[in-house]
């Protein structure tokens, strides 16, 4: 496998950022679940700081994969894919994209609108930006709701490659899991 991607493939380098950034997403999302039960308390700010550093990695892979994908545009689509096909493809990563930029930022939003700066696991404090309860509640719904779309992008996402993969058979799940690559 090479390091860029090519015509039909992901490189090594599309892929490595892909499951890496797939591993730091689904443990930010687990852990953000739990949080929700929590009474306030060290052991929340402690996990609160986990959550956080999980979601700011996962925001610099985002980046750094965007600006990837200019230098190293992704493979084509492989021909005879139907258009409806093509355009779901697209608005399911478009959706995964935006969620994997917006996420985090809200994040970050929802601790900077607290009355006081918050410590991240002792390494940094995310400073105050704007103290209002309002905007707090508000970027906690935006939160929230990107979270839901992460989600739903998600299982949208894995069925499309079980799709490809057991009925399509044209090699598109093989793309991003080098294990399932057909002959
Ligand atoms: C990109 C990865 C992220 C994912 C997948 C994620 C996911 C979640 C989820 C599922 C919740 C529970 C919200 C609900 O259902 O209403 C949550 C809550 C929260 N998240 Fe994130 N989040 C991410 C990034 C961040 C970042 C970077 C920060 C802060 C810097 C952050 C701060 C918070 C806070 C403060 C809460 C509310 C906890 C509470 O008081 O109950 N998140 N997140
Ligand atoms: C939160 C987790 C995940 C996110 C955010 C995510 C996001 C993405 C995005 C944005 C792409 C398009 C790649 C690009 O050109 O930039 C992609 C491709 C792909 N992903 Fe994921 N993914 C996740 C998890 C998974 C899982 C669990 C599977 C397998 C079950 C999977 C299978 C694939 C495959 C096969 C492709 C290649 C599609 C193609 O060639 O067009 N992904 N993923």
């Amino acid at each position: 496998m090479s390091f860029r991607n090519t015509d039909t493939h992901y490189g090594t380098f599309g892929v490595a950022v892909h499951w890496l950034m797939a591993v730091l997403l689904i443990a930010a999302f687990v852990i953000g679940q739990r949080m929700e039960d929590m009474p306030r308390g060290p052991d929340k700010l402690q996990t609160v700081g986990y959550h956080a550093l999980l979601g700011m990695t996962a925001l610099l892979f985002a980046l750094a994969r965007l600006a990837w994908r200019r230098l190293d545009p992704a493979p084509e689509m492989p021909d005879g894919m139907p258009k409806w096909e093509i355009l779901a493809a697209k608005a399911v990563h478009g959706a995964l994209y935006l969620a994997m930029l917006l996420l985090p930022l809200s994040g970050v939003m929802i601790l900077a609108t607290l009355p006081e700066p918050v410590p991240v696991l002792g390494l940094f404090q995310v400073p105050v930006l704007i103290a209002s309860q309002g905007a707090h509640e508000a970027f906690e719904g935006l939160h929230g709701a990107l979270a839901k779309v992460l989600l739903f992008g998600f299982w949208l996402h894995v069925a499309a490659t079980l799709w490809h993969w057991y009925l399509r058979r044209d090699g598109v799940a093989g793309r991003m899991i080098p294990h399932l690559r057909r002959g």
